[in-house]
């Protein structure tokens, strides 16, 4: 490709967000910013866009007008589009970044969960294409370069364990929101630190990689590797298991987001032999952690169950961070949400409709628990 490469950045206030624009100020030559988007957070939106020259009309707010996700997203000298907005809100980006055959650097895993098969066959007949900013997945896209889709046999996703690894579920009843808040290797947004204190994160990722990839359920596997350093592993036929590692750092897989198949040309995270001490990785306790299960069962389910698991979380962990439910109750209350049937989705619409059911049964259940 001949000049920069020109990003939109979608959630460019955020974690994943301020990661991207940190790679991109250090390789002002290669990408050139040509329009944000973010929640509300209108001074840093507007700092931003006097920093990178992203003039104010592509340098928008979506939480009070979200149909400007979709349009910067299709922005015709868009060649790359990172979203990296949190939760459902992202999915319009998603759809249409690729309907307009974009190359979508993907961190926003909600959308990709909840309306998997319909954002899949977007990206076929849009002829746009998914690389991953999750680390994990973006350590699977590494891998599976080392051999053909055929000879892959299974793919390992590393859960760091979040805060609370070890814990008994009793230990669990008693946790509060800044004890789920300090995440021990990553510093991410508030929502996806919650997701990894239930280990509701590893399952939204066993959903996402099952669409990414293509392989079944029962060809994923979690295994706790409380370091960070393992990101992900694919085992092919013949038994090699090729890995990724580097230290817990997002600039590695957003820059490989938005230059794949080139590598950045600086090095975020290398590993320090002399210093990383051992590695270790266990079987996750699926009894403390139940979200783990949920999803697996979701994602095997599949139709509206991946949306309704990912909508009636996002409820349930926003009525957590509002200190309204206990922490062991957002396991309980997705758990009672998918309870209720989840449908089939063919299109975008069904989509929304079993994101909007999801939500108001998880609303009605926590209210039911907040007032007895
Ligand atoms: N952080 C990580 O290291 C990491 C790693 C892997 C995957 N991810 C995934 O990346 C996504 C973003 O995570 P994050 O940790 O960066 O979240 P975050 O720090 O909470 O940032 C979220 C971003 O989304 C914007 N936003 C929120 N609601 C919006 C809406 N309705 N419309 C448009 N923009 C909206 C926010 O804008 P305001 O600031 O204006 O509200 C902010 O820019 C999530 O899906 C997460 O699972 C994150």
């Amino acid at each position: 490709m001949s000049g920069p490469r020109r990003v939109v950045l979608l959630g460019s206030t955020g974690s994943i967000g301020t990661q991207a624009l940190d790679v991109i100020r250090s390789h002002r030559d290669e990408y050139d910013v040509v329009a944000l988007a973010t929640g509300i957070n209108a001074e840093l939106l507007a700092a931003q866009a006097a920093e990178f020259g992203v003039p104010s009309d592509r340098a928008l707010l979506a939480g009070t007008r979200p149909e400007v996700l979709e349009e910067l997203a299709s922005l015709p000298e868009a060649d790359v589009v990172l979203n990296g907005v949190v939760g459902f809100a992202g999915l319009p980006a998603t759809i249409a970044a690729l309907t307009a055959g974009k190359r979508l650097a993907l961190a926003n895993k909600e959308s990709l969960i909840a309306g998997g098969p319909v954002v899949n066959a977007v990206r076929r007949a849009g002829g746009g294409e998914i690389v991953p900013v999750d680390s994990e997945h973006s350590a699977i896209y590494q891998a599976l370069r080392s051999g053909r889709a055929s000879e892959v046999s299974s793919i390992v996703l590393t859960a760091s364990g979040g805060p609370f690894r070890g814990r008994t579920r009793e230990e669990l009843e008693r946790v509060g929101i800044a004890d789920a808040l300090a995440h021990p290797t990553w510093s991410m947004g508030p929502k996806i630190t919650i997701d990894s204190s239930t280990l509701m994160n590893k399952g939204l990722e066993v959903i996402e990689a099952h669409e990414l990839f293509g392989v079944s359920f029962d060809q994923i596997e979690v295994v706790v590797h409380p370091q960070s350093v393992v990101h992900g592993m694919v085992t092919f036929c013949d038994g090699a298991t090729i890995a990724q590692l580097s230290m817990p750092d997002m600039r590695l897989p957003i820059g490989l987001g938005l230059g794949a198949p080139d590598r950045l040309d600086q090095a975020f995270g290398p590993v320090d032999w002399s210093r990383i001490g051992t590695l270790t990785f266990e079987p996750p306790d699926l009894e403390a952690f139940p979200c783990l299960t949920l999803a697996y069962a979701a994602g095997r389910t599949g139709g509206g169950a991946p949306a309704t698991l990912s909508g009636a979380n996002e409820v349930a962990v926003e009525a957590f961070l509002a200190g309204r439910i206990a922490w062991l109750a957002i396991a309980e209350i997705v758990d009672e949400v998918l309870q209720h049937g989840t449908g089939n989705v063919d299109d975008v619409p069904d989509v929304l409709e079993a994101d909007r059911v999801a939500r108001v049964r998880a609303a009605t259940v926590i209210e039911k628990r907040v007032a007895a």
